[in-house]
């Protein structure tokens, strides 16, 4: 019987050709889900400060125990996670998993404000979609705040197209963006839809 690899062991054996991926002082780094807890805590709140207060109340014990179980659950699907480094600090991370059987989700960036506009971003965004493209993907999906302008250049910079919105009780108005990696279906999108 043909033997089916799922697709976080195919990126495992197709990562180390994209990443680490160095550039004068910028190094882009894989981590696992786990290395990122300590450094959302500590810089989440710099890089996104007015999230922080639409964020609910503290969570009761039960909330908490919930929360965990469904993460437990949901941490089996293909997780890419990455640190960017400056001259050897972390100084923001990417985080994003499986969406569903042909997707991919950017599902977060961050770069501490002194290093914005340093041209990390712009290192990692193009390796990354190769690499998705390789392993594998044949969507790329993400939700950005209607006012994060940076973010709307650079994804329509690599093909990204709007595609929808939604209200999120916490992160507030979101815009969808997906990049479709197949020409013929990316211009047949276009055509019927844009
Ligand atoms: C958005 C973000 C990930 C981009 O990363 P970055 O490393 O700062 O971006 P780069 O230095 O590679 O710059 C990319 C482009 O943005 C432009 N840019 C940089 N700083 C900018 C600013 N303050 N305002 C507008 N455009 C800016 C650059 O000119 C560049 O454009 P170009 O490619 O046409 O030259 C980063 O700035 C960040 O973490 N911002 C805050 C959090 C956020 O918005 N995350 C994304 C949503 S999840």
């Amino acid at each position: 019987m043909k033997k089916i690899i799922p697709v976080s062991e195919v990126a495992n054996l197709k990562r180390p050709k994209y990443f680490p991926l160095k550039k004068g002082k910028i190094e882009i780094v894989p981590v696992q889900l786990e290395e990122l807890d300590p450094i959302l805590d500590k810089y989440f709140k710099v890089v996104f400060p007015s999230m922080a207060s639409t964020s609910p109340a503290k969570l009761s014990k039960k909330q908490k125990a919930n929360r965990e179980s469904l993460f437990a659950e949901y941490r089996k699907l293909h997780w890419e996670c990455f640190f960017f480094k400056y001259e050897g600090k972390i100084v923001g991370w990417f985080m994003g998993e499986m969406d569903d059987n042909k997707t991919f989700y950017m599902r977060n960036t961050g770069i501490l404000p002194k290093f914005q506009g340093k041209k990390i971003y712009s290192l990692f965004f193009p390796r990354f979609l190769e690499y998705l493209e390789e392993i594998g993907y044949e969507r790329v999906s993400s939700h950005h705040s209607p006012n994060n302008g940076q973010i709307f250049h650079l994804k329509l910079k690599y093909g990204f197209m709007i595609v929808g919105s939604e209200t999120h009780e916490v992160y507030g108005q979101l815009i969808k963006m997906i990049k479709i990696f197949d020409k013929k279906q990316n211009e047949a999108f276009i055509k019927r839809y844009c």
